[in-house]
């Protein structure tokens, strides 16, 4: 029997997909290449926002027909979206054509559940908090040969006023140090040059280990970075996300000295508001943040950062969001990813007053986007001339006759070449710069 495995949201969601598939590959399924040949659909859902939610809905529906057309076939759909509160409703009112059903913390389970649908049983559901023996390692198929993404936090502690994440992912569960390890080890040997540790905020690594053994010596987040620095063969180790609340003085300093790290950071900073920062619990203000880019620059001039932002967050008020264009122009971001706030039901900002029209929240979202292209423009602009070392990756997405690879600071630079020069770093001259990329032709 094959399955195919569809993905909405972020990167965790991602390599959740790649663990899921390699338990299936594991248990004797084959990966089909399409939705078409596939005997089992497994859909990994997203609840971050409102029109994730929707898209992922149309998508589900749009199955039932495929389903419809070709009894046998198992739907299994999983991740955040299953664990919200109100999924028994949700199930009730559109999900009765779904034969397995799966929360954040149980996908590993998916082909015992495959088994007894096969066997007779009709629709199991289990959206389970339980993750007592959640295994250190689970097998995975990963999508990417040189760069792979790498597990060292699940959950999250910090409940940010407006954000669904800690309520469908649970606490903040740091994995094993060892196993950690010993899967980047393992992927170096494969041939990966690039690893991504992956938590919703990296920087908490170690705190829940020393809550519970407080006399062990637990590594923290830069022990982590110093580890896996030290394993040869990966070049370049990225981490997403960092909380600026958590990132000390002292973890920028240990960052400027490892040479495969420091190039880039992602640092979410939401609002240039310090009201509307209290008013969304991130636990700093911009002075606080602007401190700490001021420390990774010092020590790292042309370190790449970038960032999250979300406008139209209850109550922020016309001047408060000049207050964020403003601040945003000051910090000189490489590039964001702007939001357009989404109420989530169960997050305190769904309940607050104030709420934003859609419509100014776009015109909100459009001045920003306009003042960090500027910006993402002008930075890329200093690039021309200068030689770069490129990791190159494959092939253009828009032409296939050119090639694709990053920077050290994980800027996407369009390149001449062949496939001969995948999984090569090479010094390349810089004779373009575009809002989005880099080009040296
Ligand atoms: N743990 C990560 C964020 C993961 S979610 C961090 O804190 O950096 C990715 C981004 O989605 C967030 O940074 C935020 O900008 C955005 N986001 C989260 N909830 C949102 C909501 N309700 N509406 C709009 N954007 C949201
Ligand atoms: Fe959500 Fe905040 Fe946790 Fe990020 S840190 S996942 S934005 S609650
Ligand atoms: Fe990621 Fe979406 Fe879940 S952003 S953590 S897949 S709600």
């Amino acid at each position: 029997m094959k399955f195919f495995v569809k993905t909405f949201g972020c990167q965790m969601n991602e390599h959740d997909s790649e663990i899921i598939a390699g338990v299936m590959a594991s248990a004797g399924y084959q990966q089909a290449e399409d939705i078409g040949g596939a005997d089992i659909v497994i859909v990994n859902t997203c609840c971050i926002r409102e029109s994730a939610e929707n898209k992922i809905w149309g998508f589900i529906g749009n199955l039932k027909n495929l389903k419809d057309h070709k009894p046998g076939m198992i739907l299994a759909v999983v991740g955040c979206m299953m664990q919200q509160n109100t999924i028994g409703e949700m199930l009730h009112r559109r999900g009765r054509h779904l034969d397995i059903v799966l929360g954040t913390y149980q996908q590993h389970r998916l082909p015992e559940y495959v088994s007894r649908i096969l066997a007779g049983e009709k629709q199991i559901v289990d959206i389970s908090e339980d993750n007592r023996d959640f295994p250190d390692s689970l097998p995975t198929m990963r999508v990417n040969d040189l760069s792979a993404q790498v597990n060292i936090m699940y959950g999250c502690n910090n409940f940010c006023s407006y954000c669904i994440v800690p309520y469908v992912r649970g606490r903040e569960r740091s994995r094993d140090f060892g196993a950690i390890l010993a899967e980047v080890r393992e992927l170096a040997a494969a041939g990966v040059r690039e690893v991504m540790l992956l938590g919703q905020n990296v920087n908490s690594y170690g705190k829940d280990l020393r809550r519970a053994t407080p006399d062990a010596d637990v590594p923290d987040f830069a022990a982590v970075l110093r580890a896996v620095s030290e394993i040869e063969g990966i070049e370049r180790i990225r981490y997403m996300s960092s909380h600026p609340r958590d990132f000390s003085a002292e973890l920028a300093d240990v960052i400027a000295t490892l040479p495969k790290v420091r190039a880039y950071c992602h640092l979410p900073l939401q609002s240039g508001s310090d009201r509307v920062l209290r008013a969304m619990n991130r636990g700093y203000d911009t002075a606080a943040y602007y401190a700490i880019l001021e420390r990774i620059r010092r020590h790292t001039p042309d370190v790449v950062i970038t960032t999250d932002l979300i406008v139209g967050f209850p109550g922020e008020t016309g001047e408060e969001f000049a207050e964020t264009l403003d601040f945003v122009a000051k910090c000189r971001f490489d590039a964001a990813y702007t939001f357009l706030y989404s109420p989530r039901s169960g997050t305190p900002a769904a309940r607050m007053d104030g709420q934003i029209a859609e419509r100014e929240k776009k015109e909100r979202l459009a001045r920003l986007t306009a003042v960090q292209n500027a910006v993402s423009l002008d930075i890329n602009r200093g690039y021309i001339g200068r030689t770069v070392d490129v990791l190159v990756e494959g092939p253009s997405k828009n032409n296939p006759d050119l090639m694709t690879g990053r920077t050290p600071g994980n800027k996407i630079v369009i390149c001449r070449g062949d496939m001969g020069m995948v999984g090569q770093t090479l010094p390349l001259t810089i004779t373009e710069a575009k809002t989005w990329h880099l080009e040296a032709l």
